[in-house]
């Protein structure tokens, strides 16, 4: 009782404290606004891109020349791009030691799956369940790419997405926005940790706000058209998280949504997230997304999109270069009320006093720390422990993972079986290229097998050194005949295949979601000779696989796994980790099939059915490949006794289930949790994910798991954006995916 009096008591004081040092702050913002010029302020606004060796000699001239000279006279709020200690600190001294207010810059950058150290893509660790992992990935993140000067990273992504067809689903969390949301509060914790003003913390930016990954037909940048009771339930709710986790910024995005340009929307920025979520960071525009508002044809030029995205709430110009040229014209002439740019500038002068730079601008710029603290043998360890948890095992007949660790002779062919640069993904701008650990050195760890490796064939043509446009190899064969000479002799085939590292992330988005080039050809002829297969899939997005499906014994999902990837996968592949992952989107049989979700709608004419006119394709049945939440393990799981209890008077409800570990090994499970509101106001999915468990079970052990339903799970968003909770039946179904449950139900009055 005492303790719980202390507590509390503790809780009181921490509140009382953080209240006033907020108070403490605003007054050094209104102290700090009432000295600024309104040129001084626009400043803030203004975001460019690094644009010239810092630690060496004054630009002479130019465009290079004008920025050099706008840092110094403080018209500069934030540099993105600019990176390592040393660098960040000679230009935050060009602001500090010559503008007139030595208001110190803060220093942006795509920091998305690690910064040297590259954990896996976002999409892979979001396979992974584990929210205690993915939170310490971010941590590692931040504590290198902070000893590298940065304070600001433009990560989580937060874009729900259905469509596998976009390349920047890699970048997500998936297609669950309950799963979004869990994994939206883990990366902005992991980035900005408990205390902001910390040296190893930084500030995390919630994007693309909004609706970027709806993408029409998967194409980037493409317009998203999207109805009410989607944008309040599905892509809402993970920004909706992060605010309410204290993200300290917001990024808009480039798509329009509803005939709307993001960056120009006044319902998204003022009504939504500054209004009714009373949110106090700042947005940044996506990078010159308010120059684009011309090419969507809703400005007429530069003046125009300037008063359009100040008015509607976008706060900073990334490399639109437009701010500087036109707010102050634009506040002269009404346009824009100073009172908005005070506001604006408000939110990232706060967001500067929260990191600290106010009392050091240089605190992150410590030479020694970044040399100590990048690719730190801790940050290796967690990388490569969220990679394992990272791999979903899709397949498995007739046992045949885990490989017996002797006296095999293994052929491991594929065009990614040696590569090193492939795995570290897309968005992994600070890391080195080709430092990743193929699956050959991963597999080389085991040497009690006798190894033999082979591409096969390649998969692109030339270097693989972030290429603008990856041209794939669709002829050269020349490899294929020592494949399968390698194959016919060997008693296990591991084939690596999939996608190259630059086929995923922005402007990259595929028509088609089979295995790229020559590869299905290779497996096919591999297989002629050899049935042993274990399909590696390295890939940033689903893919359509049904050949494999039903020919390839063995097949795990193995994404971009960043540094440690061959050390994760040969691990799997060996059983010293037994595969934990579960989906976190539906793999199609087709991509005609996109897109394809779990929680979809049931509609008036929902099948099968023996006839013709129900929702169905003719040609290809409506299930998945391999559904959301889907993953299997080398042991296996039993649940039995749902137990549902009546709901409280609170509108509680409780689900009990038993989960029992009925194989020969300890493994982990992810339980999950799904409900359906049976009729409803506005129509609700026929399931969606409102619970799971990762859980660790010892051959042969038996666990209760507990979940508990609350209001917070039992509503949803009308189309009036008004969150409300209806009585009605509710269907309850738990299991380890989201296709086989155990179904109850209960009554909500
Ligand atoms: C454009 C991307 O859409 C955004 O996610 C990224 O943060 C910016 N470029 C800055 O690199």
């Amino acid at each position: 009782m005492k303790k719980g009096i202390f507590t509390l008591l503790a809780a009181l004081l921490l509140v009382n404290i953080s209240m006033a040092q907020n108070d403490a702050t605003e007054a050094q913002i209104d102290a700090l606004l009432a000295k600024m010029t309104l040129e001084e302020k626009i400043g803030q606004m203004n975001q460019y891109s690094g644009f010239f060796d810092a630690t060496g000699p004054a630009p002479a001239e130019g465009y290079t020349k004008e920025r050099y000279e706008h840092i110094k006279t403080g018209m500069v709020g934030s540099m993105l791009n600019v990176r390592g200690a040393k660098e960040v600190r000679a230009m935050q001294e060009l602001a500090v030691e010559n503008s007139r207010l030595g208001i110190p810059m803060i220093f942006g950058f795509d920091v998305i799956h690690g910064f040297k150290t590259t954990t896996p893509i976002p999409l892979a660790e979001a396979a992974s369940w584990d929210l205690e992992a993915i939170e310490q990935s971010a941590r590692v993140a931040a504590i290198e790419a902070s000893a590298a000067g940065l304070n600001w990273t433009f990560a989580p992504m937060v874009d729900i997405s259905r469509d596998a067809r976009w390349g920047r689903v890699m970048e997500g969390a998936g297609e669950d926005p309950y799963l979004g949301c869990m994994i939206a509060k883990a990366r902005v914790n992991g980035f900005q940790g408990q205390d902001l003003s910390a040296n190893n913390t930084i500030a995390a930016c919630a994007k693309h706000f909004a609706a970027y990954g709806f993408a029409e037909s998967g194409k980037d940048y493409n317009t998203a058209d999207i109805g009410l009771s989607t944008l309040y339930n599905v892509v809402l709710p993970p920004f909706k998280a992060a605010a309410e986790a204290g993200v300290a910024t917001f990024m808009n995005s480039f798509n329009e949504l509803n005939g709307i340009p993001a960056t120009g929307n006044v319902f998204l920025q003022r009504d939504i997230l500054k209004g009714e979520w009373a949110y106090k960071g700042f947005v940044v525009s996506d990078w010159g997304s308010i120059t684009e508002m011309i090419d969507h044809s809703y400005a007429e030029n530069g003046l125009h999109a300037s008063e359009l995205a100040v008015n509607a709430g976008s706060d900073m110009d990334m490399e639109s270069h437009l701010y500087v040229k036109h707010l102050k014209k634009l506040v002269e002439s009404g346009k824009i009320a100073e009172a908005k740019i005070d506001d604006a500038v408000r939110r990232i002068l706060r967001a500067k006093f929260q990191l600290g730079l106010f009392d050091d601008p240089y605190k992150y710029c410590d030479e020694t720390r970044e040399e100590t603290l990048i690719y730190h043998e801790d940050h290796m360890a967690s990388a490569l422990d969220i990679a394992k948890k990272s791999i979903v095992l899709l397949k498995n007949e007739g046992g045949l993972l885990p490989l017996p660790k002797e006296g095999k002779k293994i052929a491991l062919i594929g065009p990614l079986a040696e590569d090193k640069n492939s795995p570290l993904g897309n968005w992994r701008l600070a890391s080195d290229d080709h430092t990743a650990i193929s699956v050959v050195e991963g597999m080389q760890a085991y040497p009690s097998n006798e190894l033999t490796v082979s591409q096969g064939v390649a998969l692109i043509e030339g270097e693989t050194s972030f290429p603008s446009h990856v041209k794939l190899n669709e002829d050269d064969r020349s490899g294929m005949s020592k494949a399968v000479k390698i194959a016919k002799k060997a008693d296990v085939v591991i084939m690596v295949l999939g996608e190259h590292g630059f086929q995923s992330g922005e402007g990259r988005s595929r028509s088609n979601l089979g295995l790229p080039g020559l590869q299905q050809e290779l497996l096919e002829a591999v297989y002629k000779v050899n049935k042993n297969i274990v399909l590696v899939l390295m890939n940033g997005r689903p893919l359509a696989l049904p050949w494999a499906d039903d020919h390839i014994p063995a097949i795990v999902e193995a994404w971009q796994l960043g540094t440690q990837s061959g050390h994760a996968i040969a691990q799997v592949l060996y059983g010293d980790y037994n595969p934990s992952g579960k989906l976190p989107m539906t793999f199609p049989r087709d991509v005609g099939q996109v897109p394809i979700y779990y929680n979809y709608k049931n509609t008036g004419r929902p099948g099968p059915k023996n006839e013709v006119f129900w929702s169905h394709y003719t040609d290809q049945p409506n299930t998945p490949l391999y559904p959301f939440g889907y993953g299997l393990s080398y042991t296996s799981f039993e649940y039995t006794d749902l137990n549902i209890s009546d709901p409280t008077a609170d509108r509680t409800v409780e689900v009990n289930i038993t989960l029992k570990n009925t194989g020969n090994v300890e493994g982990e499970e992810v339980a999950q949790l799904y409900i359906r509101d049976r009729v409803a106001s506005v129509t609700r999915p026929v399931k969606e994910l409102k619970g799971f468990k990762k859980v660790e079970l010892k051959a042969g052990e038996s666990k209760t798991l507990t979940f508990t339903l609350t209001e917070k799970e039992l509503g949803f968003y009308n189309n009036e954006g008004k969150y409300v909770v209806e009585t009605g039946d509710f269907e309850v179904m738990v299991g380890g995916n989201s296709v086989e449950t155990l179904n109850g139900e209960f009554r909500l009055e």
